[in-house]
């Protein structure tokens, strides 16, 4: 599968939020609750949040046929701030192209560690990838708390 990846743009803004909203409703559901659910994808509705994150994060875009695919996002150099992939792109290796990607870049940032807060989902695919648990937590988002991990690698 030929996979493009490139830095995400504000024009990029409206697919980013649809694979967002999409992949937390089809894929996380199965691990948080309805509400959880609902109050997790209306992040998808924060602009103003996406566009702080466009210019500044490392933000990446995974394309397949110029349509965008999957996304990520680093902030302060070393912590991996965000991953998804479109509900119906999963399981293809579009997730563990973009991890390369980003750990590169921490590489080249100059840290020797990445860290990131998981989502119950995707905590098997991180311990693949040689993530280590450092904690189990509880994130809270819009007031509501939400189950994940704190994980990390050496690079
Ligand atoms: C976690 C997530 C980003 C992984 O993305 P992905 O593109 O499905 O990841 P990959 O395809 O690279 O790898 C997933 C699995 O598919 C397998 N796989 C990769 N290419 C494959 C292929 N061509 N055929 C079959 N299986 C394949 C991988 O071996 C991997 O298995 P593993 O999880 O047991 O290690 C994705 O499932 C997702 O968006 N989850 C919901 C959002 C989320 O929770 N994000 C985390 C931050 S909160």
């Amino acid at each position: 599968m030929e996979i493009d990846i490139r830095p995400a743009t504000l024009e990029d803004i409206p697919y980013i939020t649809t694979i967002f909203r999409d992949t937390i409703v089809h894929v996380n559901s199965k691990d948080y609750s309805d509400k959880q659910i609902r109050v997790w994808s209306s992040g998808a509705n924060d602009i103003e949040n996406w566009e702080e994150r466009i210019k500044n994060t490392y933000f990446i875009v995974a394309e397949y046929r110029e349509t965008i695919v999957g996304f990520a996002y680093l902030t302060k150099g070393y912590y991996f701030d965000g991953l998804f992939v479109h509900k119906d792109f999963q399981h293809k290796g579009i997730g563990t192209n973009l991890m390369r990607i980003i750990e590169s870049k921490v590489i080249s940032e100059g840290f020797e560690i990445i860290k990131s807060d998981v989502s119950i989902t995707a905590l098997p695919f991180f311990e693949n990838q040689y993530y280590d648990v450092e904690k189990k937590q509880v994130k809270n988002i819009k007031g509501m708390n939400f189950e994940n991990y704190l994980v990390s690698k050496e690079l």
